[in-house]
């Protein structure tokens, strides 16, 4: 008798497949893992015999260029997990998250929503997993990864520049963690009325006053808000 297949092959070590892994050991699914790091790829080879599906979390412009060069004659379902990207034969299922240094626990992985190109497709690779999935055409997904980097990715570049600076002043990190996160909770609640502060006052002296204490390179993306704000 045929030996039973383990469900996944998960390719790649990193944030996305740490994580992705961590949450099947939760959840109890069967994978097996290869890496370029620790692994052949003759081990890679003899481990897709054993496996159903192919999940790639590797670097987005690696994706297409592995399944060209390792995966043309797997039978399987390949997968990948880039919000950006979209390629012939692959499907692709995006976890609108980030990954940090630290592992989360299980009711946090179950809540994480996925962007695919159907609920079913979903469903059929991952029948274990209860998490919420959203339909996204593929002709959306390049402006809808625009808006997740800007929403999610850039303000933490703001805010380790200006937490950097703030340190420097002496303030607590608690201080501004509670002020940030007050106001990333009252966007959430009134996304209309939240904003306060110069910009939302429309005080050009406080805001001229702003512009000239900072450094140039936070000058001139303050001066970027200001123009975009005022356009709006
Ligand atoms: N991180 C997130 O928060 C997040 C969120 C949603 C989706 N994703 C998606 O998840 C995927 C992985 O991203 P990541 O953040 O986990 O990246 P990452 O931490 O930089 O890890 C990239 C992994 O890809 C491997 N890799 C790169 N080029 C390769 C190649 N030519 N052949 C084989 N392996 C290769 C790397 O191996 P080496 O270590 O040997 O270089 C590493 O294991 C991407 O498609 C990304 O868009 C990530």
């Amino acid at each position: 008798m045929e030996k039973a297949k383990i469900p996944y092959l998960v390719i790649g070590a990193g944030r996305a497949a740490s994580h992705l892994m961590h949450y099947f050991d939760l959840k109890g699914i069967d994978y097996i893992n290869w890496n370029r790091k620790e692994h052949s790829f003759q081990a890679l080879d003899e481990c897709l015999t054993q496996v159903s599906d192919v999940l790639l979390l590797i670097r987005d412009s690696a994706i297409k260029e592995f399944r060209d060069a390792h995966l043309k004659d797997f039978k399987g379902v390949v997968a990948h997990f880039s919000g950006s990207l979209n390629v012939d034969g692959i499907a692709s299922f995006h976890p609108l998250m980030t990954f940090g240094p630290e592992f989360y626990d299980l009711p946090f992985y179950e809540k994480i929503h996925f962007a695919a190109a159907s609920k079913e497709t979903f469903r059929g690779l991952f029948p274990q997993l209860p998490n919420p999935v959203f339909e996204m055409k593929a002709s959306d997904k390049p402006l809808y990864h625009a808006l997740c980097v800007m929403s999610g990715n850039f303000p933490q570049i703001l805010w380790q520049s200006c937490l950097a600076r703030f340190d420097e002043l002496g303030v607590p990190k608690d201080a501004v963690a509670l002020y940030l996160q007050k106001n990333l909770e009252n966007f959430m609640e009134h996304p209309g009325q939240s904003l306060t502060g110069p910009l939302a006052r429309n005080d050009q002296i406080t805001i001229e006053t702003n512009l000239k204490a900072l450094p140039v390179r936070l000058r001139s993306l303050y001066e970027a808000f200001v123009t975009f704000f005022a356009k709006d």
